[in-house]
């Protein structure tokens, strides 16, 4: 079964607020995005196995511990998911990158597939699936199962807001898939709008509307 796990830190609380009022303009936005997304990678990297190693401090040879075993990818799902990556690769900087483009489709709100371009060895990566937005789960189920095809064996999701009917769809599609998201709201508008969200996390982020 999948984990659903809450950030509920007070500075990604306080920075969420920010980036939800339709007053913060683009640039503010970006930052914040980014920055909630660098607090957020520290919680979702919590398990990472470590090793230890030998090192000459100053002073003396020291064992320490150093990040071992699995490299990380981030995968951010175009467009609104690459937003995220500067501030994650902040913390990991030896993090390979690779895109998935997709869309919904405003009618029917089903994702639509138009690039894919990942890192050779995905296979052998701890995969953070990133895009600030959970809505109906569409466009997150669809780039977890795009991953697995190509080989992608540990995977992580973590988003921004995510609507209760996103997290059941994602969680359930995807079992073997944990879930790391920074607030979850009430519901989803007939028009598979998070309510109350932040409106479209794409053209905020890039000026497009
Ligand atoms: C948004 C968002 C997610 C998707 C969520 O992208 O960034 O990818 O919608 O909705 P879902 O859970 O119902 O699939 P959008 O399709 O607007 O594309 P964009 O990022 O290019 O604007
Ligand atoms: N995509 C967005 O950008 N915002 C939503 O509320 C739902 C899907």
């Amino acid at each position: 079964m999948s984990k659903v796990t809450q950030i509920s830190h007070p500075l990604i609380q306080h920075k969420l607020s920010i980036i939800r009022s339709k007053d913060t303009g683009s640039k503010d936005f970006r930052e914040l995005v980014e920055e909630v997304a660098m607090l957020m990678a520290y919680e979702v990297t919590r398990d990472l196995p470590v090793e230890e190693v030998e090192i000459e401090t100053p002073i003396c040879r020291t064992k320490s511990k150093m990040l071992s075993g699995k490299k990380v990818a981030i995968v951010p799902i175009l467009r609104a998911g690459l937003g995220m990556v500067g501030g994650m690769v902040k913390l990991i900087p030896a993090a390979k990158i690779g895109h998935i483009g997709l869309y919904r489709n405003e009618e029917t709100l089903q994702p639509v597939e138009y690039f894919c371009k990942l890192p050779q060895d995905i296979e052998e990566r701890e995969v953070i699936v990133t895009d600030p937005m959970l809505a109906t789960g569409g466009s997150a189920i669809d780039a977890i199962t795009l991953l697995k095809k190509r080989g992608a064996k540990n995977i992580r999701l973590m988003c921004l807001i995510g609507a209760p009917e996103g997290i059941k769809a994602v969680t359930e599609a995807h079992q073997d898939v944990d879930v790391y998201i920074g607030a979850i709201d009430e519901k989803l508008n007939e028009k598979g709008y998070i309510v109350p969200g932040l409106g479209d996390a794409g053209d905020r982020l890039f000026g497009t509307k």
